[in-house]
Order: structure tokens, then sequence, then C-alpha cells
């Protein structure tokens, strides 16, 4: 399939530092991003990133070998900052050749250096302002600004206000790439015209071929409307936006004390899942307590939301998870392969342009 070629606006900052052909990001979401997903995307010309916050350092060594083995050109990883082996992962991306680090939330200065000194090119996703700058002030190359709508874990100001008040935040330090409730070239261009460089797309991807989904799940999200997602602080403590379902039904009436014993148990399982130590999963329990106030019971919470991530997205079984999604789900209807949604995205951003500048 041949890809469009895009109109002059399309060429911005991002595209000629990364070396992809269209301002677009499929981002990394986690047991969804996985290689044939990624290696889709960067043959489709964009940037994929693989999610990497739900494997093992084993795992995700096998997947940058699967992605490579798929394409030759440019992606991402993303992973959680506080992950005790950030450092063994980093070191696998850079003798991997990977391009883009993609964080959740905003690496420490130490961190950012190590990335730099390699060559790769850092973007955390923030969801406030005031984290815009605290990034750019570390010297991040670019950042991700996700507005409320989007999807997994989600701030609570809309694209509209949080992506044009983190341009004007950064004051050019770094680049800035608009998300939540992006899914077509319309909406690409909105974002160029409040100054960002690209958007990246969560919820999109995840509605394409080459997701592993199964089909039965993305049937649910296909269903969705735009009024059936819901913002949800019980599955983990920080607020998770997600399709309402019953499981999600019965978490919000439930209490801390009676979700803790399955909060527990999927904690363990998550361990195993991750390879992550006790000692090191005690560590990151400890900083992710600090760092966001949260208490005890919240923290143990907190390996809650992979595990019942991966029950629907991964074992297709949703009456035991949750459907992490951006209420762009409400809008989409459609399974295209990334290359058929990358040419349509592009096909009308181009004619957008073309009838604004006409
Ligand atoms: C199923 C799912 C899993 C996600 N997992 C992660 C993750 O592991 N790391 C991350 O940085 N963001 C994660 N996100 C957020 C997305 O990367 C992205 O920022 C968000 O979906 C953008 O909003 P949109 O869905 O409206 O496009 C996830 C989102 C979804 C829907």
């Amino acid at each position: 399939m041949s890809l469009p070629t895009p109109h002059p606006a399309l060429r911005t900052s991002f595209t000629e530092a990364v070396g992809i052909t269209y301002p677009l990001v499929q981002t990394g979401m986690g047991w969804v991003a996985g290689p044939r997903l990624v290696a889709a995307s960067a043959e489709a010309g964009i940037l994929g990133l693989l999610a990497s916050a739900t494997m093992t350092v084993e795992q995700l060594s096998s997947a940058l070998d699967e992605v490579r083995s798929r394409t030759d050109r440019p992606f991402g990883v993303n992973m959680r900052v506080d992950a005790a082996d950030v450092d063994e992962r980093l070191a696998l991306m850079i003798a991997a050749g990977v391009k883009v680090a993609s964080f959740v939330g905003a690496p420490n200065k130490a961190v950012i250096d190590r990335c730099h000194a390699a060559g790769l090119f850092v973007i955390p996703t923030i969801g406030a302002r005031r984290h815009a700058e605290k990034v750019a002030s570390l010297g991040v190359d670019a950042l991700i600004a996700q507005g409320g709508e989007g999807g997994g874990h989600t701030g609570s100001v809309p694209t509209s206000l949080l992506l044009p008040e983190a341009v004007d935040a950064v004051q050019g330090a770094s680049m800035v790439l608009g998300a939540g409730g992006f899914y077509s070239g319309r909406g690409l261009v909105a974002a160029l015209a409040y100054g960002a460089q690209g958007v990246a797309m969560g919820t999109r991807f995840l509605l394409t071929k080459e997701s592993t989904v199964p089909d039965s799940v993305k049937a649910r999200y296909l269903a969705a409307t735009v009024n059936d997602t819901v913002v949800s602080t019980k599955i983990d403590g920080a607020p998770q936006r997600v399709i309402r379902t019953e499981v999600i039904n019965g978490i919000e009436g439930r209490s801390w004390i009676r979700s803790l014993p399955a909060a527990l148990t999927n904690a363990h399982h998550f361990r195993k899942e991750t390879g992550l130590t006790l000692g090191a999963m005690l560590n990151e329990g400890r900083s992710m307590k600090k760092d966001n106030e949260l208490t005890w019971p919240q923290v143990i919470m907190a390996a809650n939301a992979p595990m019942m991530t991966k029950a629907a997205l991964v074992d297709g079984r949703p009456e035991d998870g949750i459907l992490p999604t951006g209420q762009v789900t409400g809008v989409i209807d459609a399974l295209p392969s990334v290359a058929e949604l990358v040419t349509s995205i592009i096909d009308e951003a181009n004619a957008t342009l073309e009838r604004l500048t006409r």
C-alpha cells in the first residue's frame, strides 16, 4: 500500500528529530502495544512505542528483537519512571538501537542524562501544566500532554485546555505533542494549530487489525458510546479512564478494605509477571507512596490495574478485568489496518490544510 505525501505543514521539528514521515505517535499501551503493532506503525511512517511497563526485562529483550526483525525504521519504548530495573532496560534499548525513550510521568535528571548520553530522544507523558514545566526544565526533548478524555491513567483537564497551556508553559524548550481524544486528520491539524508538533493516539491504535487484543474485546470497545466511559480511582488509587462495566460498577461501590484481598492476590501475580523481586517491589511501593502521597492500601492496589487489564485485553476475560480506554472509543466504529488508518488520517489532514490555506 503506498502512503500519501504529507502536506509541508505536516513536516515538523518532531518528524525531523525522530526521522519519521508523519507527526503521529502510536502510544505505549500496557499489554497492547507489542512488537506487531509497533513494527506496523514504524512501517507506516509514524512513531510506534513498545509498551514495556508490563514486561520483564527478558520479555523486553525478545520484543526488541522481534520489532527489529520486522522493521529497520525508528521506534521507541515506553516504561515506568519508578521501575527498579530502569538501567537494565535502558542498556537493552541502547544496544538494540532504539530511537526514543517514553516514560509514564516525569523521569529524574540522571535518567534523562543517561538517555541523552546514549543518543535517545526522551518523551514523558504528563497530564498537568506544572508537570509540563517541570519536565521541560529537566531538559526532555518532547512531552506528550494528555488531556482528561485520554485512555488509561489520566488527568482532569481536557485536551482543548491542557495542550495550549502546555505549549505556552514550555516556551519552546521542549516539543509538545497532544494526546487524549485524537483519532482523525482534522484533530491532527487542530493540534498543530494549538502549537503542538504532532499528536499521540492510544485507543485508536488499540482498535486496529494489528493490535493483539481479542476480537470479542475489540467488539466491546466498538460498541461503546462516548457516554460509556468513566474515570475511576478505585482500581489503583489514581484516576483511570475505563469502559463502564459490571466489574467497574462493583469496584466503585466497594470500600478499600473489601477490595484489598483481591488486590493482594493481583499484586503477587504482577510481581511474578514482571519478574520483580519482593524487595524491588517494596522499594517501588515506597517511592510511589512518597511521590503520589498514597496510603499503603492504595500502593497495594496499584498492582491491581495491570493484572485486571491483562485479564481483559490479553486473556479475553472482561468479566474479571478492566477495559482502559479513551472517551474517543465512542466515535470509533471500524478496525482498519495500521497502514489504512495512517493513510486515512494523513489524507484528511492534507485535505484540511488545503481547505484552510486555499
Ligand atoms: C489499554 C491502555 C493501556 C495504556 N497503558 C499505558 C502504559 O502502559 N503507559 C503509558 O504511558 N500510557 C498508557 N496508556 C495511555 C496511552 O498511552 C495514551 O497516552 C492514551 O491512550 C491517549 O489517549 P487516547 O486513548 O484518547 O488516544 C494506556 C492507554 C490504554 C487505552
